[in-house]
């Protein structure tokens, strides 16, 4: 069985219309203009490419996009001023500051600057603490992203054995409390592996759901997969450059091996990461939405 290809393109794209058309209503009916506001410190070269990524992205459907590139060796305290600007903004809905960030800044004194109503990356303990009792308005872009495509690939959720392989604050942890959640699209027994895991393997074979943020290139291979498991590959690895010059990708999972005993699988590049961005807008379409008094957080 050759598995079908999980196409995070296309779904972005589809998502994307449907948040064009709301957010020419919310322009037309209510004079609201939804804004994201990024901050980028440095020229981490993957940073740069994500953030012009979401910059493009916002502006095709409609959002204001602020975009804040800064010098690496700026000051904790010069950002600190600069999201408190940020938040006061009435025109900034959305605060997004790209990590990691250089390694005199405390991500964390930055991140819990924000104001949690403004923080569509989901990162604000405030909105970390909501998603855990099922509360959230912001889940996490990436583990957002991938529950939609879990969804849309046909995989029925509801009592299946979800195996996460990484526990990261960003993916691991998040899209696992998501997952087993008592709500639609969620409800699963959810199992997280880590570098601490004594039999990764046990775990993963008896998965239903394989979601894989490793950050290690081929951490899954066939033998790990069960026959028929839907596998979710949130790994981004530059393994090189083509011929071009563009950076060559792979995602943490064997894709040409683990597509023959899948039953779908997502592609690296165009599986999880054009969802990303796209659960981004979503969220600064939310925070607009919330700001504007149309919906309560
Ligand atoms: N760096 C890698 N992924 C992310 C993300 O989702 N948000 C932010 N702010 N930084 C990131």
């Amino acid at each position: 069985m050759t598995a079908t290809i999980i196409s995070g393109k296309e779904v972005a794209t589809a998502i994307r219309a449907e948040l064009k058309a709301e957010v020419a209503e919310l322009k037309e009916k209510h004079g609201i203009q939804p804004g994201l506001a990024t901050v980028l410190v440095g020229e981490d070269p993957a940073s740069v490419s994500y953030v012009t990524a979401k910059g493009r992205g916002c502006e095709e459907i409609g959002l204001a996009s602020f975009q804040h590139t800064l010098p690496a060796d700026i000051s904790q305290e010069d950002l600190l001023k600069l999201v408190d600007k940020l938040n006061n903004d009435p025109k900034v809905d959305g605060i997004l500051v790209q990590l990691p960030l250089p390694k005199h800044i405390d991500d964390n004194k930055i991140l819990y600057a924000i104001n949690p109503d403004k923080d569509v990356d989901g990162f604000h303990p405030v909105n970390v603490g909501r998603l855990v009792i099922g509360e959230s308005i912001f889940p996490p872009c990436t583990p957002a992203g991938i529950q939609e495509l879990i969804v849309r690939a046909g995989t029925p959720t509801k009592g299946a054995e979800l195996v996460v392989v990484g526990r990261s604050n960003i993916v691991g942890k998040p899209i696992a409390v998501m997952m087993l959640q008592k709500a639609p699209n969620a409800n699963s027994t959810v199992t997280v592996c880590h570098t601490g895991s004594r039999d990764m393997t046990l775990h993963t074979l008896r998965a239903d759901i394989l979601v894989v943020a490793a950050g290690v290139p081929k951490a899954v291979t066939a033998d790990m997969v069960k026959p028929g498991a839907t596998v979710i590959d949130v790994g981004v690895n530059r393994i090189g450059t083509t011929a071009s010059g563009k950076a060559k990708l792979a995602g943490d999972v064997d894709f040409e091996a683990v597509k023959e005993k899948a039953s779908a699988i997502t592609p690296v590049p165009g599986g999880v990461g054009p969802m990303t961005i796209t659960m981004l807008m979503k969220n600064t379409v939310m925070a607009a939405k919330a700001a504007g008094g149309l919906i309560k957080i």
